[in-house]
């Protein structure tokens, strides 16, 4: 199978690097947090190498599954932390992707987020791109759909809390902006795209948290934590609906090169 066989993955956001990126050579390719989405679209692009890096190997059999039989005899998709100071030691890349790396850096080397972009430079030929997400669970929610949303963050980061597993820690483009430059690079392009959160990611956040309820010990918080989600899904539903979605945050771009 060769990756014509593949549906290519498109996004704003992924339209968005394209567009900046323009006629530049991708050459060999490093999507540095991948998964599913970001395999498939850059797979898609006239790259020389493509080399896929995950923390979970449970997430490169997902990707494997999805593009392992279009893979060129030197892309790969490796299982690796990036807190490992050896870690693809030697391999530099043109074009590297941060793909909602950062906020999930908290579950596989927390405390390593103000490092994660000095750690990658070596790596890095010429462009770095990262996507990420303006935080919505810690800080001040404005609206009534902000604190709505922001309830549905908190109630299923609790959740996973108490089932002894780590939430995303996302951070905001400012900050992602000084720890770029700390590390040395110059940031060409930053663009935020606001984001409309609609019933299915309700549905989807909640169900993350309800999820993790049996792994609790106390049954009797389960039990009560399971009331807290279904009444809040039906208020968040409700609003929803009356509102055409929930608008609040924004995912944002930024193109940088060192
Ligand atoms: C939110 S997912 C990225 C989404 C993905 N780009 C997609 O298209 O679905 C974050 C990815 O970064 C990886 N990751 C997070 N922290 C890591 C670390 N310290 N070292 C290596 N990979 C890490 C995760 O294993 C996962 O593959």
């Amino acid at each position: 199978m060769t990756v014509k066989n593949l549906k290519k993955y498109t996004s704003t956001l992924f339209d968005h690097i394209e567009k900046l990126h323009g006629q530049k050579s991708w050459g060999r390719f490093l999507d540095a947090g991948s998964g599913v989405n970001s395999a498939l679209w850059s797979m898609y692009l006239p790259t020389t190498r493509w080399v896929g890096v995950t923390g979970s190997p449970s997430h490169a059999a997902q990707i494997t599954r999805k593009i392992g039989d279009a893979l060129r005899p030197d892309d790969k998709i490796v299982v690796g932390n990036w807190c490992e100071a050896n870690f693809l030691k030697g391999e530099v890349f043109d074009t590297v992707l941060a793909d909602y790396l950062l906020g999930a850096i908290e579950g596989f080397a927390p405390y390593f987020q103000d490092e994660l972009f000095e750690r990658l430079k070596p790596h890095i030929g010429q462009y770095l791109y990262i996507i990420g997400l303006e935080p919505y669970v810690i800080g001040q929610a404005t609206s009534e759909e902000a604190k709505y949303v922001r309830a549905i963050g908190r109630l299923r980061d609790c959740c996973l809390l108490l089932a002894d597993q780590s939430p995303y820690r996302e951070y905001p483009l400012e900050w992602v902006v000084v720890s770029l430059k700390k590390a040395g690079f110059q940031i060409s392009d930053v663009k935020r795209f606001p984001n409309i959160y609609h019933e299915k990611w309700i549905h989807a956040q909640l169900d993350m948290g309800l999820n993790r309820l049996p792994l609790l010990k106390g049954k009797q918080l389960a039990q009560s934590l399971k009331y807290e989600i279904e009444s809040l899904r039906m208020t968040a539903v409700r609003l929803c609906h009356e509102k055409g979605g929930l608008y609040h945050g924004a995912d944002y771009v930024i193109a940088a090169h060192l």
